[in-house]
């Protein structure tokens, strides 16, 4: 059981991570993940080029008008940024939480994956909370496809989520819980929708069970969306009526909040999504965003790991801040995209 003191401060962060108008930067990517970004604008994975990938994103100015917290990863939470200051002096100077990622991967369980990291999980989040971090992250993944996703590897992930939850709930962290659904294949909108409310009902009964003070988490899931390679796409206001059918049925009353992952979604897709969702009012919960892709990679492709290109990049990085901050209020229209172009804030150098 938590003391409820460390409750108390927990759903504080909680609220403060999901507050109106307000989202999360993740940007936790592994090296490896870094590194296709990195090729899709031909740049080299060094250490310092991805200091200054998270210095573009971390430091562009007023983004705290839409960001909440940031998820970092071990390497940044450790890195010093050109100014001197560390990544996290520089958010907290913001007045942004900075969040870890502490699972450590993936690992094949037959045709499914399991998350690892709960061993050293414990002394791992005291060193993070020594550097500063008010939250954390743990990702788990479902497939959709023949047979799965399996009773046993819901349940597990499941089981996995809520032990990691219970033990940064007691180093007072507020734990972002993760399953994603993956976007991969040619499921149905339906079957999403199916697998999602199985993932979602076991999640919180094993989180129940384990005694984790469910106004201390924060859930980081995927909208209810058909396969990529699915024939029929659904129209935002689809994808909002599954995603709240779930979320109503399942979702306990408790929850501090919910923050999206775009999980390959274009990034105006992801936003005009959001957007529908946020349509419905007097919700239980605020259901915001916790994107990386959907809010790096107009950016990237600006930036494309030039210091003279800095400003624009941070220009569009802040846009994409704010039409998903402006869609997490019900508040977006897709004229606000071309406004932003014709004031020609992309004019962006590649020699
Ligand atoms: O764990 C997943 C990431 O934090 C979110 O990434 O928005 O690109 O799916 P994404």
């Amino acid at each position: 059981m938590i003391d409820s003191l460390i409750i108390a401060e927990l759903s504080k962060i909680a609220k403060q991570m999901v507050a109106p108008g307000k989202g999360i930067l993740a940007a936790d990517e592994s090296m490896k993940t870094v590194g296709k970004r990195f090729a899709s604008i031909e740049l080299e994975n060094t250490e310092d080029n991805r200091r200054a990938f998270r210095e573009m994103l971390l430091t562009a100015p007023g983004e705290s008008q839409y960001i909440s917290g940031v998820i970092l990863h071990d390497e940044t939470i450790r890195q010093t940024t050109s100014s001197g200051k560390t990544f996290v002096e520089i958010l907290q100077a913001a007045g942004i939480l900075p969040g870890i990622k502490v699972d450590l991967g993936l690992i094949e369980s037959g045709n499914e994956k399991l998350t690892t990291g709960l061993e050293g999980l414990d002394a791992r989040l005291k060193e993070y909370v020594a550097l500063g971090a008010k939250f954390c992250k743990w990702r788990s993944v479902v497939t959709i496809g023949e047979g799965m996703p399996t009773e046993e590897n819901i349940r597990q992930n499941a089981k996995d989520l809520a032990a990691y939850a219970l033990v940064c709930q007691q180093n007072s962290l507020v734990p972002m819980v993760e399953p994603e659904i993956l976007l991969d294949g040619d499921h149905t909108l339906e079957q999403a929708d199916a697998a999602s409310e199985k993932v979602l009902t076991a999640l919180f009964e094993e989180l129940k069970s384990a005694g984790v003070a469910l106004e201390g988490i924060i859930l980081k899931t995927s909208m209810v969306l058909p396969g990529k390679d699915s024939a029929a796409k659904a129209a935002p206001e689809q994808v909002a009526e599954a995603t709240l059918r779930v979320f109503k049925k399942v979702l306990p009353l408790e929850l501090a909040g919910e923050a999206f992952l775009s999980g390959g979604q274009g990034d105006i897709e992801a936003t005009q999504n959001l957007n529908a969702i946020n349509q419905e009012k007097n919700l239980s919960w605020p259901l915001s965003f916790s994107f990386a892709r959907a809010l790096q990679d107009a950016a990237t492709k600006a930036w494309m790991g030039k210091s003279e290109n800095l400003e624009v990049a941070q220009n569009v990085f802040l846009h994409r801040a704010k039409m998903n901050s402006l869609a997490s209020l019900g508040q977006y229209s897709a004229e606000m995209e071309q406004d932003f172009f014709r004031e020609g804030a992309v004019t962006v150098s590649q020699d």
